[in-house]
């Protein structure tokens, strides 16, 4: 996502400086192109020449170095931009741009740049909580800029409070998302994913093999793209991503609970969870003792949540998700018919790079019409993308 993409990093004097070093390192690592500005404050708490050697380009520090000046040049960079990231981003360099002060070379290339500016400020508990820096970060959102907040924690400064730098990997997600255009931006999306755990007693359960990574793409991606997200979840490894509305559940009830208490606002429902189509009949009390001879567990049906949806569906899109060991595409159209689906994704588990546990996937789409189109092997993020966008022209094309 971030491959390719010329990013402007903006490194400004407080503490947190010596963290630009390890978001240099992770923005390079994606392929972005880094070009890093320091103010010189910033240049007493971490040293150019450590941005320098790891983004491998010159570090920008003066407006009126004639050097500097020919070799990097301060409209160049800020043309050149596809964003620029301020963090940590100081009191002083918020109060700044917030007032169009240009009087070194960040704050001039913050002038000069019509490229959109993420902002992480990082500072003193009560500075970050004083009203004029809070009025000029909220002047500065009302006209676009975007801020990536500030944690709660221990500060070098001996406080305890908002005030730390967002961690690095929720920055460059931030500037992903800054980076991605942004036309889910009405949509309210319901998505599910990873397995459930259906209780046998206090200490098993039933559970698939799901590890919600499809789902949790489908999330990231919706948010990224503007939507406001609830993703409703069974257990699984993974974080919970940036931004989205996260409900940890186990078993079907309770995903199902929680989807019916999001649904009334959804304009969309994503389901791809491996919902557990059966649970135990009885959940024993206490641990079951092992005994001679067989033991069986009486399962009974758990309720098909996305089918049950259909009627009070309105002009909701609802997409379904078909994982399957044979028959994939009939099996596919199927649920679609059952289920009353704008549309299904299916894949084929046995196929190499796709389904449980793997970044990729290899799935066909198939819409309401049940035309059918199969993709090549792509990452899940690309999966999503792709899913969204036939869900956008679908609501184009019905005039919505
Ligand atoms: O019912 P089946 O598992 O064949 O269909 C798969 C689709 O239906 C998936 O989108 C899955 O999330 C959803 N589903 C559901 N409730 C169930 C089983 C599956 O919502 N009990």
């Amino acid at each position: 996502m971030l491959a390719g993409k010329h990013i402007v990093l903006g490194v400004t004097g407080g503490i947190a400086a010596y963290k630009s070093a390890e978001l240099v390192r992770l923005l390079v690592k994606e392929g972005a192109h880094v070009r890093v500005i320091m103010t010189q404050h910033a240049q007493e708490f971490i040293t150019p020449l450590t941005l320098q050697t790891l983004s491998g380009n010159p570090v920008a520090t003066e407006t009126f170095s004639l050097t500097q000046e020919s070799e990097i040049g301060h409209i160049r960079l800020a043309d050149t931009a596809d964003a620029i990231l301020i963090a940590p981003a100081t009191a002083n360099i918020i109060a700044k741009l917030a007032h169009g002060l240009a009087d070194d070379l960040l704050s001039t290339v913050l002038l000069a740049t019509t490229a959109p500016v993420l902002i992480a400020p990082a500072m003193n508990v009560h500075m970050y909580a004083h009203p004029m820096v809070q009025e000029n970060m909220r002047k500065l959102a009302s006209v676009g800029y975007g801020f990536v907040e500030p944690s709660e924690g221990f500060l070098a400064c001996g406080y305890e409070g908002k005030g730390r730098l967002a961690d690095p990997e929720a920055i460059v997600e931030e500037l992903r998302a800054t980076l991605t255009k942004k036309d889910m931006r009405h949509e309210r999306i319901i998505v599910t994913a990873g397995p459930n755990a259906e209780p046998i007693d206090p200490v098993r359960f039933i559970t698939n093999r799901s590890t919600g990574k499809m789902g949790f793409a489908m999330a990231k991606v919706a948010w990224r793209r503007g939507a406001e997200v609830t993703l409703v979840s069974g257990p699984t490894s993974l974080d919970p991503p940036r931004g989205v509305r996260f409900h940890s559940v186990r078993t079907a009830l309770e995903m199902q609970k929680a989807i019916l208490e999001a649904y009334p606002t959804a304009t969309m429902i994503v389901s791809a969870a491996a919902v557990a189509d059966y649970r135990p009949a009885h959940v024993a009390p206490q641990k079951i003792k092992k005994m001679g001879g067989n033991f069986s567990v009486e399962l009974t049906r758990n309720p098909d949540i996305l089918g049950e949806l259909a009627s009070q569906k309105g002009n909701r899109l609802h997409v379904g998700f078909a994982t399957e060991t044979e028959h994939v595409l009939e099996n596919a159209v199927r649920k679609l018919r059952n289920k009353n689906l704008d549309m299904i994704v299916a894949n084929d588990v046995t196929q190499e790079g796709a389904g449980f546990a793997h970044d990729t996937n290899i799935v066909t789409i198939i819409d309401r019409t049940e035309r059918m189109e199969t993709l090549p092997l792509m990452s899940k993020d690309e999966v999503a993308h792709a899913v969204y966008d036939r869900l956008l022209a679908m609501k184009a094309g019905n005039g919505e």
